[in-house]
């Protein structure tokens, strides 16, 4: 492990690039079901499932042959008007089925980031091509994570991803993010005759696994029709059955006008992604005077859409939403039977397979550890030297485990982090 990561600290620069990290990284050479291997052979728990992505768990042979079969009979072609592939139209009319009601129409991309960008262009284009060029706007939550194309940092409401990269795109403002309130008054004060769109990710992931009070949807659906601004659901992580339900506002009832998707659709082994619209978005690019100018090469690409079928045929065959569910009430369980009364927790919340865990110097008055402590990062080292690798923000320890984990690794996963919260903080 050694030698490779020095090779990799002199020839790569990473996601969040940070050699004091890096030389304390590990280096990944397999995976089978919920575990990940790396170079010197040890095992650690795939507490993250990758990035929120693995959902499948790795080594599944069938999601192989899915890619093989597909390369062999048909790697590439071009997605562009004029040109299609039979995977790309399956997965979109499967996809239609599978998704909210509404929505019926599907743009592929080749990850999250690509999605929200396409969102953020499909909304634009949508009112300007019904003669409203002006609503151009867009509006997030402080703590969304949306990725880090230009368009789609200037949405994240996470100030560390900014400074380096500054002038952000002109038009995006972020609202609070649970008060439904708030994006009530940001729209009338922005003026909705400006505003195009209202993102949010159903559960707010990166930003540290924040559910919604029940009423926050319902109320964010009414006020989007209101002052006529589409409501786009961020569900790159929350989609395919992360949080117990094939997509996350399902949990309240409620359908977005567009909805972005990436990760579990391919299970992670191929970089996929996409948006879907309602038909009345859809009749309205149909209808455009002249082609909609956006576009990636990699769109509707062929492989990408065979493993995203078969990711999405073993999620149904496999009762794997239900089982993200059941496993979800289960780690939460154990997280709380083993941490709830710990000195130092001041929360452990979760939605499904997606749990979070803040560590705080005072549980009572929620005051924060000071940051040079680097309590987060040192329970993070710990739980990794017990064999767990997964994430933290700041001191708020982040788990979502692919739904495949068995019982008893999510019971192990509950101790592993308390052995590791006690040896930082005895
Ligand atoms: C909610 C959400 N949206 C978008 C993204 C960006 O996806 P990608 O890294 O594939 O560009 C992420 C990545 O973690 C995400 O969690």
């Amino acid at each position: 492990m050694q030698d490779l990561v020095a090779r990799d600290l002199s020839s790569l620069i990473h996601p969040q690039h940070d050699p004091a990290v890096q030389r304390s990284g590990r280096v990944w050479v397999r995976g089978h079901g919920a575990m990940l291997v790396d170079a010197d052979g040890k095992e650690y728990i795939d507490g993250l499932a990758g990035l929120w992505n693995v959902v499948l768990g790795h080594g599944r042979r069938e999601l192989a042959d899915a890619a093989r079969e597909q390369i062999e009979t048909l790697a590439y072609a071009s997605g562009y008007a004029g040109s299609s592939n039979p995977r790309a139209i399956e997965l979109a009319e499967r996809l239609a089925r599978l998704t909210y009601p509404a929505i019926d129409r599907f743009f592929f991309t080749s990850g999250g980031a690509e999605a929200n960008e396409s969102a953020i262009k499909v909304a634009r284009s949508y009112w300007k091509l019904r003669g409203r060029p002006e609503k151009a706007k867009v509006i997030s939550r402080e703590l969304g994570y949306h990725g880090t194309t230009l368009a789609a940092m200037s949405a994240t409401g996470i100030a560390g991803y900014w400074p380096l990269f500054e002038p952000r795109v002109p038009g995006f403002i972020h609202v609070p993010p649970l008060s439904a309130d708030a994006l009530e008054e940001a729209i009338v004060r922005e003026g909705a005759e400006t505003v195009a769109m209202f993102l949010a990710e159903p559960v707010i992931g990166v930003g540290g696994v924040i559910p919604p009070p029940d009423d926050y949807f319902p109320r964010i659906r009414e006020i989007c029709d209101r002052h006529d601004v589409l409501f786009a659901a961020d569900e790159v992580i929350t989609g395919f059955g992360r949080t117990g339900k094939w997509f996350a506002l399902e949990h309240w009832g409620v359908s977005p006008d567009i909805v972005q998707f990436a990760k579990a659709i391919t299970s992670g082994y191929v970089p996929f992604g996409g948006v879907g619209v309602t038909d009345a978005i859809a009749r309205v690019l149909d209808e455009a005077p002249g082609p909609w100018m956006h576009a990636f090469t990699y769109s509707g690409h062929p492989v990408g859409c065979a493993v995203a079928l078969r990711t999405l045929q073993i999620i149904e065959e496999e009762n794997l939403v239900a089982a993200a569910a059941r496993k979800g009430v289960s780690l939460l369980g154990a997280l709380r039977a083993a941490l709830g009364d710990h000195p130092h927790v001041s929360d452990i919340r979760g939605k499904g397979l997606m749990c979070a865990v803040d560590f705080m110097k005072d549980r009572v008055r929620k005051t924060p550890f000071a940051p040079e402590e680097q309590v987060g990062a040192r329970i993070h080292a710990e739980a990794i030297a017990r064999g767990l690798f997964s994430r933290v923000r700041g001191d708020t320890f982040v788990l979502a485990p692919p739904f495949v984990t068995p019982d008893d690794m999510l019971d192990r996963i509950a101790a592993i982090l308390t052995a590791a919260a006690g040896a930082v903080l005895r």
